[in-house]
């Protein structure tokens, strides 16, 4: 994919909705009792994996691009599968389905591509054995593929060592299959998407500063859920109309989540004109329009307990930060080397590619911004993210930019090209 610099963006965007409320509303619609139907619900590769993986066992699902209907049967209501789960390159899917697996009565065996049998699954194995479950990583070095024993499961106080929604989300879903109440403690707060999708499926799950809880045994009910549009996916045309000058661009309903929303106050701390147009907070997730103007931006420091609600958007800020006056330091997100890339290796990597000045740290990067960039071959390492993040990046640099498997995108946000394209004036 081939990306030249921008004089101006101006439109109107409505993003793919969210990976992250997508995947769960399959998965606790699932786990309901009677019919849930999506709407805006996010057709990427990731979110149909965990379709086909419900699919496997024995939920049937109507899917009709962003319109879903789960016909849920239960908590106890999931058959055998008749082969392997393939969670394909999505990390959500491996991590918090295996937290329901482990609560069944069969066994199962969940793997993915390449790059998710590399990413670290020990992180919920450890939780999971002291809940009693059975579950090993058949390669014994830590990663997918994982081989499931379901068995009755025990309430446990888990003290994460990481702030991770995947692993959180793991432990209290296995939580609905034990024997008490099961809490969850971090050491910041991760994204709640699950616990607020799950209190309105119906369980008796809350939270207090650090720790959710949950009570076994949940009898969830079908619901209806609009998902809201995924702010990850919005990250790449706020950044474009800033760094772009003479833009303006509206982004429509966009999930404002407050433990999702780092992005917007740090692009704000850097001098970004960003105007929440309209908020709507009635359904479980709260969302809003968002409209986006070119700026004159500034370095920042990004750290401590903001991290997790931006942890994903980290790439495409580092190339904003590129375009600042100043400098920029990222600390404390040593978990961007355990995503679908090491985005703290390939980021750097990519961004000096293009005549950046940015050195990598042990748990993030300092990017010193402000020098015009010029375009470079960019690899993606299979990362959907890293792909959008240097699109955005080569809209001001000097010359043209080649994305080379720009495909990936297909992961979270299959039209990104062509939304992009729509902007560009
Ligand atoms: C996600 C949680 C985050 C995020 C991922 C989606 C989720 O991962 O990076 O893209 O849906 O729970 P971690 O839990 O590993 O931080």
């Amino acid at each position: 994919m081939k990306l030249t610099h921008a004089s101006c963006l101006r439109g109107t965007i409505t993003v793919p909705g969210d990976k992250s409320v997508s995947h769960r509303s399959v998965m606790f619609g699932a786990l309901a009792n009677g019919l849930t139907e999506v709407t805006h619900f996010l057709s990427g590769a990731d979110c149909l994996s965990t379709i086909s993986c419900f699919r496997q066992m024995g939920i049937d699902i109507e899917q009709n691009g962003t319109h879903v209907l789960i016909h849920g049967k239960g908590l106890h209501g999931l058959t055998s599968p008749s082969g392997t789960l393939d969670a394909g390159n999505s990390g959500t899917t491996v991590r918090l389905l295996s937290g329901i697996l482990a609560g069944q009565n069969f066994s199962s065996t969940i793997t993915g591509d390449e790059s998710i049998q590399k990413r670290p699954m020990k992180r919920i194995m450890t939780p999971l054995q002291q809940m009693g479950a059975s579950i090993h990583s058949l390669k014994e070095n830590g990663c997918a593929p994982l081989a499931i024993q379901g068995q009755s499961l025990h309430a446990i106080h888990y003290q994460s060592p990481v702030a991770s929604a995947q692993v959180k989300s793991c432990i209290l879903l296995a939580g609905m299959y034990g024997d008490g109440i099961t809490q969850v403690t971090e050491p910041a707060i991760s994204r709640d998407h699950s616990e607020r999708m799950l209190c309105y499926f119906g369980a008796r799950i809350s939270s207090e500063g650090l720790t959710a809880s949950i009570e076994p045994e949940p009898c969830l009910s079908g619901r209806s859920i609009q998902v809201p549009g995924d702010i990850s996916s919005a990250a790449y045309f706020i950044a474009a109309a800033l760094i772009v000058p003479d833009s303006e661009v509206l982004l429509k309903n966009v999930g404002i989540n407050p433990t999702r929303d780092g992005m917007l106050r740090v692009c704000r701390a850097m001098g970004a004109d960003i105007t929440v147009v309209s908020e709507n907070t009635e359904g479980p997730e709260p969302c809003a329009d968002l409209l986006i103007r070119s700026s004159t931006l500034h370095g920042t420091v990004i750290e401590g307990d903001i991290i997790p609600t931006l942890i994903d958007e980290l790439p495409v800020l580092a190339v904003l930060a590129a375009y600042a006056e100043g400098t920029t330091i990222i600390r404390d997100a040593a978990e961007l080397k355990v995503k679908e890339s090491d985005r703290i290796a390939v980021v750097t990597e990519n961004l000096n590619l293009m005549g950046a000045d940015v050195t990598p740290t042990d748990d993030g990067m300092i990017i010193r911004g402000g020098a015009p960039l010029h375009g470079a071959p960019i690899a993606c390492h299979l990362d959907h993210r890293i792909a959008m993040s240097f699109a955005v990046a080569a809209l001001g640099a000097e010359s043209d930019t080649d994305i080379l498997d720009a495909d990936c995108v297909r992961i979270s946000y299959p039209t990104f090209f062509d939304d992009l394209n729509s902007l560009i004036q």
